[in-house]
């Protein structure tokens, strides 16, 4: 017979095996457009990825083009041909640096809203059986704070708020955690300060910010790091290579890989939250609940 112990280890073990393993969503997100919310997304996800970590990508922005240009990638496909059932997601995910997985989400977030059950029901699938060995999805979203960048970032785990010192991107990032707490029942967001000069800097953005929120709202803001002004990031993105690659070394770089291990080190979500699926039909809900995922 088996020692009581032994047989709970052995229990734990097989569910670890059958249970599907929690996936990190992370939103990255900020109100203003050109705070840096792209280049901190592919950056942030090439360094997890050289961790080691299963990383997938989502480009959640519509209309400009953005990871792909980046990275200069050419998507034949995006999101909007699976949920026309003419691709498989599997197909339109396109290999980045490191091993990161791409899913170009283009026009197809704008049809989110009018899927039928079944294909609701296509899409989740589609999700889950990709989301099998992830660590991570990582969604860009795009400026303002329209429906669609509500509902992918409602539907993360962890909303990371990218702010630089510009008054419009304070009042913004105000905004959109105003909104995601009012409207969504959000209270904990992650904030990134963007393109700063010192790490003072960097630090007196998010006291600016918190003075705000601890005011106005009930909610809490942890400080995720910052990451300098560089001109090694422009040049990156002028040959359309992610800079932790480009430039490695660069102040830039590092403050990505630092911040990378940072995320790496928080809890993982737990139970059916954790999911992939979860996060899909979260999506999916607000999107017919809303009447809309267009912006
Ligand atoms: N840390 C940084 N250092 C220097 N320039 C930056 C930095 N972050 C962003 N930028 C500049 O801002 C531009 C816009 O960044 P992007 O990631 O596209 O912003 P968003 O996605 O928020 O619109 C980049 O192309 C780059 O020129
Ligand atoms: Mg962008």
């Amino acid at each position: 017979m088996l020692m009581p112990e032994l047989a709970t280890d052995q229990a734990t073990g097989l569910r670890r095996l059958v249970a599907p393993r929690p996936v990190r969503v992370i939103a990255v997100t900020g109100g203003k457009g050109g705070v840096g919310k792209t280049n901190v997304s592919v950056n942030l996800a090439v360094a997890m990825a050289e961790l080691g970590r299963q990383v997938m990508l989502l480009d959640a922005d519509l209309g400009l083009a953005n990871v792909d240009v980046v990275l200069g990638l050419h998507p034949a496909s995006d999101l909007s041909h699976v949920m026309r059932g003419e691709r498989e997601l599997a197909e339109i995910v396109m290999e980045g640096p490191a091993g990161l997985r791409i899913v170009p989400g283009a026009s197809g977030i704008r049809e989110m809203a009018a899927l039928t059950p079944a294909e609701h029901a296509g899409l989740i699938r589609a999700f889950s059986d990709l989301g099998g060995d992830l660590d991570a999805l990582i969604v860009d979203t795009a400026a303002g704070i329209s429906d669609t960048v509500i509902s992918f970032t409602r539907a993360a785990h962890e909303v990371v708020v990218v702010v630089c010192d510009e008054p419009a991107s304070l009042t913004d990032a105000y905004a959109i955690i105003k909104l995601l707490h009012r409207d969504h029942g959000h209270s904990r967001f992650r904030v990134l300060a963007n393109m700063v000069q010192s790490t003072q800097e960097g630090h007196d953005l998010y006291n600016k910010l918190c003075r705000v929120t601890d005011r106005y709202l009930d909610v809490m803001l942890g400080f995720l790091g910052s990451v300098p002004h560089d001109e090694f990031l422009r040049k990156a993105v002028r040959s359309q290579r992610p800079v932790v690659q480009a430039y490695p070394r660069s102040r830039v770089a590092q403050s990505f890989r630092n911040l990378a291990r940072k995320i790496d080190a928080w809890p993982l979500p737990e139970g059916a939250n954790g999911q992939l699926q979860f996060f899909v039909e979260r999506l999916i809900q607000y999107s017919t609940e809303f009447g809309g995922a267009g912006t």
